[in-house]
């Protein structure tokens, strides 16, 4: 149908006829907003290309850092399903950190520099706590996948459409790769409350393992107050402020663990980052 003829329902701007979504080429908000994106980390500014290299080795290290917490149990998960589900997530974690390397690679040697950094770091030596801590228990691989890829995904979220280009083109299949991740999460636990010895751990591990991860997710959304969260909005980096999208990550959960009857510690449970 002609998009003169509009059928009653509001078309997204970023739509074309034929429903093939159409890159949006201009600054969404902040500072920005109206002009063309920045596509090559030469011309970002100085202060905005230091943001991006430090949000970009922070992505790339929790991506790295993953793949050494979920190695234990690409051969021990309780099924032949939940191996295969493991195998992919781990693939899908390398995908990642490659891909954010990329966007660091643009940044020249010192790119390159962070680069060879990050492939140094072993357990214990990441920058995120959620990400030095083991997976002792298949309930732990449960937890993480549904919380902390869960926030992984509101930070990806909150990249989307933003003002430098090759980010805002890698968020698409990053975010769609993490659905798998965080959905996976939430079956394990659920199977765990509801199946129990049918299936593998019990409640009670279920909820040790969201009681360790919870307060850990939460963390990683940073300090309410961050001046780097409000920078990254008034670039355009980022949608939201570190607290707007920590409030957004409870609802969620919060409808989520209702929904599998789990019980849910208080948001100030354990919390080191506030
Ligand atoms: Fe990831
Ligand atoms: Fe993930």
């Amino acid at each position: 149908m002609p998009s003169s003829q509009p059928t009653g329902a509001p078309v997204a701007p970023s739509l074309r006829e034929g429903k093939s979504p159409e890159p949006v080429r201009e600054i969404l908000w902040g500072t920005s907003t109206g002009v063309r994106k920045y596509e090559t980390a030469e011309e970002l500014p100085s202060e905005m290309r230091k943001l991006v290299v430090k949000l970009m080795v922070v992505q790339a290290d929790t991506e790295f850092a993953s793949i050494q917490q979920h190695r234990p149990w690409l051969d021990n998960a309780p099924t032949l399903e939940d191996r295969w589900i493991e195998a992919r997530i781990v693939a899908d974690e390398a995908r990642h950190g490659l891909q954010a390397c990329r966007i660091l690679r643009e940044f020249g040697e010192e790119g390159q520099g962070m680069i060879d950094d990050l492939l140094t770091k072993r357990e214990g030596e990441h920058k995120l706590d959620a990400f030095n801590m083991k997976f002792d228990r298949w309930s732990d691989v449960g937890a993480f996948t549904c919380l902390v890829d869960r926030v992984g995904v509101y930070q990806l979220r909150a990249f989307q459409e933003c003002s430098y280009g090759p980010l805002a083109r890698a968020m698409p299949l990053m975010l769609s790769e993490e659905q798998l991740h965080l959905n996976f999460g939430a079956s394990v636990l659920r199977r765990m409350v509801q199946d129990g010895s049918k299936y593998y751990g019990s409640r009670e591990e279920a909820e040790a393992a969201v009681r360790k991860w919870y307060p850990r997710a939460l963390d990683m959304f940073g300090h309410s107050n961050s001046e780097t969260s409000r920078k990254a909005i008034e670039f355009g980096l980022k949608r939201w402020t570190n607290e707007e999208a920590r409030q957004r990550f409870i609802t969620e959960v919060r409808t989520l663990c209702k929904a599998i009857d789990l019980e849910l510690p208080p948001e100030e449970f354990d919390r080191h980052v506030l």
